[in-house]
């Protein structure tokens, strides 16, 4: 490895070190409570559940403001998928890097950021069940833990089968990579991308903390936003370190190792593929969220009938409205950043570097699918969804149905 890209690994993990925020994480989520914080916003307004809606439109200010908490815990809920995934990986990749003379401080690097995706679930896991049980009295996008192996989109437009495959899929990438010094590099341009991802939504969630009038009183999840976004900078800047420059200094890919590594970003358009009119930034599969958008409609917090929450989705979901045009303008800087990441990286073949996959999608295109899924989830919930609301364990048996279904 050259001195240089040395040098830069260096800097990356000793400032990693000296301003790790495990501690001040760990201590702030222990502190949360739900009742100090719920008059406030947690994110700039536009980072809430369902905004520029009908929904949000009608909403009462209380109401704006659980929308506003909803969206951290729904997308920190996502993040924590992504991150258990990261943690595998990052030890999977860290074994096959080690096989090289030199790359002790790469896999030195990759440990510390371990440990720091641990505190950092921990923070996100924390605080999301506490204000589900406390909206809800149950675990509404929040989950129990689960391993590396299940979809990382937490709502995809996947079923029973395509979800045994992805689970092949990245098992057996694992399986190789660790023992293969190329796709153990590559693996970092995913992650980069992943996190190019977090942190076109992770900076303006900052933001709000830092442009806060009083910093030191403002809301707890606001904190953990800002305190993950630093963690989260040195962690990019290993990933393009890694896929950028260590990436030279191997011998050519083969052929086998050059298409493992198109799949994976072929696999990582496919994942942002879709864009959503609930959450602006994740780049989740609607179709799938409208049985939890159901359940917030019906709880306590906005108390509709069975007929207007049904309605209600069909009128946020299957029209164009200032949220869904946010949500695909956030899209198209996604994939216009993700292109500029890969660009130099001449291993990769011409639709991965253009994301032509991710470029596919429009609003047509986003309209026609949620009104197909709309069409599908009424069709097959039919009369009986206001009969499944009332039974806890018959809705999540049916969930769990239409969730494998669409
Ligand atoms: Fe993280
Ligand atoms: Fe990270």
């Amino acid at each position: 490895m050259k001195q240089t890209t040395q040098r830069k690994l260096q800097i990356n993990h000793t400032r990693n070190k000296q301003q790790d925020h495990t501690a001040v994480m760990d201590e702030t989520a222990a502190k949360f409570r739900y009742e100090d914080c719920q008059n406030e916003y947690w994110n700039p307004e536009e980072f809430s559940l369902l905004h520029g809606t009908p929904l949000w439109e009608q909403s009462t200010p209380t109401q704006k403001l659980i929308l506003n908490h909803l969206y951290w815990v729904a997308y920190y809920s996502q993040i924590v998928s992504a991150e258990i995934a990261t943690i595998y990986f990052n030890q999977t990749s860290a074994a096959g890097l080690y096989a090289q003379e030199d790359f002790r401080l790469i896999c030195d690097t990759l440990d510390l950021e371990s440990s720091q995706e641990r505190a950092h679930i921990n923070a996100f896991r924390t605080i999301a069940k506490q204000v589900e049980q406390a909206l809800f009295g149950k675990l509404i996008f929040t989950y129990p833990m689960r391993g590396p192996f299940t979809e990382t989109m937490v709502y995809a437009d996947t079923n029973a089968l395509k979800t045994w495959w992805k689970k092949i899929q990245l098992q057996y990438f694992g399986l190789i990579s660790a023992n293969n010094t190329f796709l153990a590099c590559q693996y970092f341009t995913v992650r980069g991308v992943r996190t190019l991802n977090g942190k076109l939504v992770q900076h303006k969630l900052s933001n709000y903390y830092q442009k806060h009038p009083q910093p030191e009183v403002a809301p707890i999840p606001a904190k953990i936003s800002y305190y993950h976004f630093l963690d989260e900078s040195f962690h990019f800047n290993s990933s393009t370190i890694i896929s950028h420059d260590v990436i030279n200094f191997l011998p050519a890919p083969t052929a086998f190792e050059r298409l493992v590594a198109n799949l994976g970003v072929l696999g990582c358009q496919r994942d942002h593929f879709h864009f959503s009119a609930a959450m602006n930034g994740i780049f989740w599969y609607d179709p799938a969220l409208y049985g939890k958008i159901y359940y917030v409609l019906r709880s306590p917090v906005f108390e509709m009938s069975d007929s207007d929450a049904k309605e209600m989705i069909r009128r946020c979901f299957t029209k164009e409205s200032e949220g869904l045009n946010r949500s695909f303008l956030t899209h198209q800087e996604a994939m216009e950043s993700y292109r500029i990441y890969v660009e130099k990286l001449g291993y990769l073949w011409r639709r991965n570097r253009e994301m032509s996959l991710m470029g596919c999608n429009s609003m047509a295109r986003c309209l026609a699918m949620q009104r197909r899924g709309f069409r599908r989830f009424e069709g097959y919930f039919g009369e009986e969804l206001e009969d499944l609301f009332l039974s806890h364990a018959k809705a999540q048996r049916r969930k769990e149905e239409w969730e494998s279904l669409v």
